[in-house]
């Protein structure tokens, strides 16, 4: 991974873009936290109300000793939920966690390690690598699950969440299981309110990119001269991300050899987060070599919890 490749590239193409794995520095993975905390972004606070009522029945579909990985791990706080029932149950685990923040990472291996008998490793890297690490060397007996959570796979483009999936699969072995957290489509002001919320925190997570950029590559980004904006594309079914330029400005970014002209108006493309109806998860998962086995809900978030089965592929 190299930051300033990745921008060299997304500044080739117009708009603009920036890959959102960028987001999830130090101070964006806290930033992050405190959006979790939000009245008005209620994905985690759904998610974590269906990992509690789902925890039990996911630890009981397994027959230890478990592996479980969780991809994009955060402060750990899921996946301790998880493990708690593996330990209530007496399953042996083994936990890997990956995330892009070793910030975030250091305060999961902390809550872990106060979990008896949970011996957890962290793995400071994309998902892709990270996964790697996880699943080697192949395990022995037992089962590993695979937690994706907080509707990360929405961030994907459909057939890049596919792509993603089908990754994950052939890690695996049939048997083994893949939970699976999912946003669904709602109305739009409220999906507004989640990804542009009146407290501006959002607007500060997306414009810190652009701080990152100064520090890491020697940018020269006015913060000053940047507006976030969220857009629901109803089309293609995706809350859209942008940083609009306030004014016409060249940006210079030294250490990935660019100079970018931006008009008035004119944006850069950081993120989609796409939302999902119930029969697209399922054949999403099914595409990807998955079934699914049992599903949780929360009707008023409008949010999925679905655990899945690795298939013979
Ligand atoms: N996976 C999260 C989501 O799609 C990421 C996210 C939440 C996000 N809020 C954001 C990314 C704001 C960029 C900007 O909901």
């Amino acid at each position: 991974m190299s930051l300033a490749r990745d921008v060299k590239a997304g500044f080739a193409g117009r708009p603009r873009s920036l890959p959102p794995k960028y987001f999830y520095d130090a101070l964006g993975s806290r930033l992050f936290e405190a959006i979790g905390q939000l009245p008005w972004y209620r994905i985690t606070k759904a998610e974590k109300r269906l990992l509690r009522r789902a925890a039990p029945a996911v630890a009981g579909a397994l027959t230890g000793p478990v592996r479980v990985v969780e991809l994009g791990s955060g402060s750990g706080e899921k996946i301790a939920l998880v493990i708690e029932a593996l330990r209530a149950r007496r399953k042996t685990t083994v936990v890997h966690v990956v995330d892009l923040s070793a910030a975030a990472l250091a305060d999961s291996l902390q809550r872990l390690a106060k979990i008896p008998g949970a011996k957890a490793r962290g793995h400071h890297a994309t998902y892709e690598k990270g996964l790697l690490e996880a699943t080697h060397p192949p395990r022995g007996r037992g089962e590993c699950l695979v937690l994706f959570l907080g509707s990360n796979i929405g961030n994907f483009d459909p057939h890049d969440a596919e792509r993603f999936l089908a990754s994950v699969r052939r890690r695996l072995r049939p048997g083994d299981a893949l939970l699976l957290g999912v946003d669904l489509v709602k109305p739009e002001r409220t999906l507004l309110e989640a990804y542009d919320d009146p407290l501006g925190l959002t607007a500060v997570f997306n414009r810190n990119v652009l701080l990152r950029l100064n520090r890491e590559l020697g940018a020269d980004f006015d913060l000053a001269a940047w507006e976030h904006r969220a857009v629901w594309n109803a089309d293609l079914r995706r809350v859209e991300m942008h940083l609009v330029s306030l004014v016409r400005q060249r940006v210079a970014i030294p250490r990935a050899g660019v100079v970018a002209d931006f008009a008035a108006g004119e944006t850069i493309f950081t993120e989609s987060s796409y939302k999902y109806e119930l029969p697209d998860v399922e054949s999403l998962a099914l595409a990807a070599g998955f079934r699914r086995e049992r599903q949780w809900i929360d009707g008023d978030a409008r949010f999925a919890l679905t655990l899945c089965r690795a298939i013979d592929i």
